[in-house]
């Protein structure tokens, strides 16, 4: 292991390469409170993607030092292509290196722990394998014939035209047959891109339905594996302060932020058949809508949690034409446009900026407008929801020198700071009645160390222990897409895509979205972001 994790990367691949063949063991114990999870094999079909090296190999190591990890739990990896495993390791292990050195990888980390890659690598097992050719499939039966336990999860880390032959595969070759008694458990997670519509979404669920059971399925929609996403039900339902005024009777307006300032990032071609609305808006920011407007939960159980969720998505007015704005970055201060982006068509109308105006229809949030936007290449990175509060009756103030009082605002930050700010309005010091408003901040790192995490790992040992809380029923997938369904398939012309400068807030047409109903977007850039 190098002592020098930021060393260049073909030093920082040394030492790693090592292929460690002592007999399996937790690296560390697991933290108070947690348990190990159950012994099981994880087979990542796309053992040679990005995701595999990018995320979930950093999120096993991460499990792995936490002692989260069952001594016997093994990993085969499927892909095409011969590749010896010690191959596939030395890949791997290059990659974590690289990672761990890069200061704007979310793995990045001062020190990688040999005895925990050691762990991890020992558990490592490559397969050769197409993935719709039967013959994979009957030499995985073959490996998978040995596992003690037959506890299987099976991860499709793949591109999502292979979720169907993969399931079906699996499903034909009696792969996904689970033991009675809930022994041998068999499991499936399935990444977003959980369908393009509607109608395509429902084509997946029901073929993939054919092989597995709803309960054997994980979708996955990585906002959910955030710490700050999950703490959303914690700040809702853990204090007294904020539930009572969480309904339409206090609360003006929500916005939820999703904005980055990279752009398409060498995934041009995937983006031109997607684009920003079907990427980001009928899944991440509709989940983080889900997880801001549900109502209590009778307990944090998986059923009740998805039920509660599941009410808001069905409750999800149908976006109008009308409510949604596209935007697509052009040339400007953080650089070339999106047309001149590679495999970009020149011409191209695909959005990269979307924004909408989303009602839910029910007791609680009737009449107050959730405004949703995402965007690449936007003036700042910021993951957020802001809840804004009614104004209090101004009438008090009448007869001094207070013009205007700034509304208070609660807000939820995400990515890429964590933690909660409230702002609100208290007297200026002096002898004149002057009212200024402030801010109160809470960031994780102040209260607590933030444990090294990519998103994935409570994920994946939620996955490993059977808990599904944080992942997707096919109902809510269907919901989420039928509310989206008539932009994606207008009568009539397509939502038009307005321009807006690389590195700026975007489109003005998404600021006179906001206009009609008195309300103006929080700005992305903000003063403290400019010190
Ligand atoms: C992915 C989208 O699902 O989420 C990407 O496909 C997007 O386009 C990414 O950049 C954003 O995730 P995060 O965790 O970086 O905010």
């Amino acid at each position: 292991m190098p002592t020098n994790p930021n060393a260049p990367d073909s030093s920082a691949s040394t030492k790693l390469d090592s292929h460690p063949t002592a007999p399996a063991s937790s690296a560390s114990s697991a933290p108070a409170g947690k348990r190990p999870a159950p012994p099981c094999t994880l087979v990542i079909f796309g053992a040679g993607g990005d995701l595999t090296k990018r995320l979930l190999m950093p999120a096993l190591y991460n499990l792995t030092v936490d002692g989260l990890l069952d001594p016997q739990m093994k990993i085969i990896g499927v892909n095409h292509g011969e590749q010896e495993t010690s191959a596939w390791r030395d890949d791997l292990s290059k990659a974590l290196q690289q990672f761990a050195a890069d200061k704007a990888s979310t793995f990045h980390t001062a020190k990688l722990d040999e005895k925990a890659w050691d762990s991890l690598a020992q558990r490592l097992e490559y397969m050769a394998g197409e993935f719709e050719s039967e013959d994979t499939f009957s030499k995985l039966k073959q490996k998978l014939e040995n596992t003690p336990d037959g506890n299987v999860v099976f991860y499709l880390a793949v591109t999502s035209r292979f979720f169907k032959p993969i399931s079906e595969h699996l499903g034909k070759s009696g792969l996904l047959k689970e033991g009675e008694d809930g022994k041998g458990f068999r499991r499936l997670v399935i990444e977003k891109p959980f369908g393009t519509d509607l109608a395509s979404a429902r084509d997946l669920n029901e073929h993939i339905l054919t092989y597995a059971n709803e309960e054997q399925i994980y979708r996955i929609d990585h906002f959910l594996g955030k710490d700050t996403v999950q703490s959303i039900m914690a700040v809702r339902f853990a204090n007294a302060l904020f539930e009572p005024v969480w309904r339409r009777e206090y609360i003006e307006s929500v916005q939820i932020t999703a904005a980055e300032t990279l752009g398409v990032e060498g995934r041009g071609g995937f983006y031109e058949q997607t684009g920003a609305f079907r990427d980001m808006l009928p899944n991440h920011l509709f989940q983080l809508l889900g997880m801001v407007a549900m109502e209590p939960p009778n307990s944090f159980d998986a059923k009740a949690v998805r039920d509660k969720k599941a009410d808001i998505f069905d409750a999800i007015q149908p976006l109008k034409m009308d409510d949604v704005v596209f935007g697509q970055y052009e040339k400007g201060p953080a650089g070339q446009g999106y047309r001149q982006e590679p495999n970009v068509a020149p011409d191209s109308k695909t959005e990269t900026y979307a924004a909408a105006r989303v009602f839910i229809e029910n007791w609680r949030w009737a009449g107050v407008p959730f405004y949703l936007r995402t965007g690449k290449r936007l003036a700042a990175r910021r993951t957020e929801i802001a809840v804004q509060l009614k104004a209090v009756p101004f009438r008090m103030f009448r007869d001094t020198p207070v013009d205007a009082l700034t509304p208070n605002v609660l807000t939820l930050r995400i990515d890429p700071t964590h933690g909660t700010s409230f702002d609100f309005n208290v007297k200026t010091p002096g002898p004149v009645m002057q009212i200024g408003a402030v801010q109160s901040a809470f960031n994780y790192n102040d209260f607590f160390a933030e444990s090294p995490n990519v998103g994935y790992e409570t994920l994946l040992y939620d996955c490993m222990l059977g808990d599904e809380t944080l992942f997707q029923r096919a109902d809510s997938i269907e919901t989420s897409w039928a509310a989206v369904d008539d932009v994606l398939h207008p009568k009539g012309d397509p939502v038009p895509v307005h321009g807006y400068p690389a590195g700026s807030e975007g489109p003005a047409e998404a600021d006179a979205l906001l206009a009609r109903d008195g309300h103006t977007w929080r700005p992305l850039q903000r003063d403290a972001d400019k010190k």
